[in-house]
C-alpha cells in the first residue's frame, strides 16, 4: 500500500456477477495507480437472493429494483464511510467515487444494460461526487458495454518487452490482450464463465457460496462428454467483441447441459465430477480464448476471486502449457482489487472528459466519455 498523497484520491466500488459483495478501493491516482486502502462488505444473504431473483424476468420488477437500489447504495455508503474513517481521511479529500453498481441485466444486443445503484443517495450519504452508469454510453455507441477494465489493465500492466494477457476471473472471466507495443492494439473480451457455474453447483451440493479452495473439484474426475456438450455452446467460438453474463451462464444452462431440466441436482453424476468438469470448462475456455485470440502471449496474469481457487489455477496452468502464469500481485497490484481500482480510474477519466472505453474491445463506434456524474 502506498503513502497517501494529496487530491488524486478516488474510490472505486465494484460488485460483480458473483454477487459476493462490495469491493471498495481507495486509489491514489496522482502517479501510477496505487492502492491506498480497501474494504470488502459481503452481501447479506437476503440481498444476494433478491438480486439473484431480479436477474431474471419476474413480477413487480420496477418496485423491487427501486428498493434494492436503495438497499445497495446504503451498503456502498457504509463501505465508503467505514473505509474513510479507518484511513482517517475526510470525504472532502476524495475527488470522486466510481461506482459500477450491480448488474441485473446485460443486453447489449437490445441496446441496454442495467446496473442497480441509486447514485444520488450514495452522493448524499457520503458527501462525495459519484460517477455511475459506465456501460450505457458504450452500448449507445454500438458497443458491448463490456469489458471496461482493459483500458485500466493497459495503464497498469502493459510491458514494452513482453506480450502479456490479464485474465480477471470473477463470476464471468474476461481477458485483456496486451501485446508489447508497437505489436498491435490492446484487445479484450469475456471468455465465458469464471466462477459463476462453480458457485451454482457448490451452493446446490455443499450449501456454501463457493467450492472453497476448489476442494470438491479437486476430488472429482472430468466427465468428457459433459465437458464437450458445454464447450459446444456457440458463445465460445464467436469472435470478439463479445460479452456475456448471468443471462446465459446460469443454473438453467447447466441443467440443460446435464440433460435434466427437471432437477439438475440429480442428473446421475457424482457432485465432485460435475464440479471438476465446470472448473475444467472455465480453465479451457480461458486458455482457448488466449490461444485463439491472443497469439504470441508469453505471460498470463490472473486477478479476481478465481485466483484463490488452487484447483482452478492448476487447470488453467495446464491449459496454458509453457506460458507463464502468475497473479497480478507479481506486478504490484493485488489480484482482489484490480476491478474496483479500475472503476476509480474510470471515474477520473469521466471527470477529465477522457474516454474510458477501448473501441477495439467493446466494438463501439469510437472512444466515449463514460458515466453519469452526481455532484457531491
Ligand atoms: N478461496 C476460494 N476458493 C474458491 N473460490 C473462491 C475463493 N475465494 C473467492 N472465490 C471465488 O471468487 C468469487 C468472487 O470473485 P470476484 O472477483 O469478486 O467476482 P465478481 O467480480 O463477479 O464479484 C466467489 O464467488 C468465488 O467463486
Ligand atoms: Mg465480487
Amino acid at each position: 500500500m502506498s503513502a497517501i498523497s494529496g487530491n488524486g484520491l478516488y474510490l472505486g466500488l465494484m460488485s460483480g456477477t458473483s454477487l459476493d459483495g462490495v469491493d471498495c478501493a481507495l486509489v491514489d491516482l496522482s502517479g501510477p495507480p496505487a492502492l491506498a486502502a480497501t474494504r470488502f462488505l459481503p452481501y447479506p444473504l437476503g440481498l444476494r437472493d433478491a438480486l439473484l431473483e431480479l436477474s431474471q424476468s419476474g413480477s413487480d420488477e420496477l418496485e423491487r429494483a427501486g428498493r434494492l437500489s436503495v438497499e445497495l447504495s446504503a451498503l456502498y455508503a457504509t463501505a465508503v464511510n467505514g473505509l474513510l474513517a479507518e484511513a482517517g481521511i475526510e470525504a472532502a479529500g476524495i475527488a470522486a467515487i466510481g461506482c459500477h453498481g450491480q448488474t441485473v441485466r446485460h443486453r447489449p444486443e437490445s441496446g441496454f444494460t442495467v446496473q442497480l445503484v441509486n447514485p444520488a443517495l450514495l452522493a448524499e450519504r457520503t458527501g462525495i461526487m459519484v460517477v455511475a452508469d459506465f456501460r450505457s454510453r458504450d452500448i449507445a455507441a454500438g458497443g458491448q458495454g463490456a469489458p471496461l477494465v482493459p483500458a485500466f489493465h493497459a495503464v497498469c500492466f502493459r510491458s514494452t518487452q513482453r506480450h502479456r494477457v490479464v485474465v480477471n476471473i470473477g463470476g464471468i472471466a474476461n481477458l485483456t490482450d496486451l501485446p508489447a507495443p508497437p505489436n498491435g492494439a490492446v484487445r479484450g473480451f469475456d471468455s465465458g464463465p469464471g466462477n459463476i457455474l462453480l458457485d451454482v453447483w457448490a451452493s446446490q451440493h455443499l450449501g456454501t457460496h463457493c467450492d472453497r479452495d476448489g476442494r470438491l473439484a479437486s476430488t472429482g474426475t472430468v466427465i468428457p462428454d459433459l465437458l464437450e456438450r458445454m464447450l459446444n455452446d456457440e458463445y465460445f467460438d464467436r469472435p470478439p467483441p463479445k460479452s456475456t453474463g448471468r443471462e446465459r451462464f446460469n443454473a438453467k444452462w447447466l441443467a440443460a447441459k446435464l440433460g435434466d431440466e427437471r432437477d439438475y441436482r440429480h442428473a446421475g453424476h457424482a457432485a465432485a465430477d460435475v464440479q471438476a468438469t465446470l472448473a475444467e470448462l472455465t480453465a479451457r475456455t480461458i486458455a482457448g480464448g488466449i490461444e485463439r485470440c491472443c497469439p504470441g502471449t508469453e505471460d498470463v496474469f490472473a486477478c479476481g476471486g478465481g485466483v484463490h481457487n488452487p484447483d482452478l489455477m492448476r487447470r488453467l496452468q495446464a491449459g496454458l502449457g509453457d506460458r507463464h502464469l502468475a497473479t497480478t500481485d507479481a506486478l504490484g497490484v493485488p489480484a482482489d482489487w484490480v476491478e474496483a481500482m479500475a472503476f476509480a480510474w474510470l471515474a477520473r477519466q469521466a471527470l477529465n472528459r477522457s474516454s474510458g472505453n477501448l473501441p477495439e474491445v467493446t466494438g463501439a463506434r469510437g472512444p466515449r466519455v463514460l458515466g453519469a456524474v452526481y455532484p457531491a
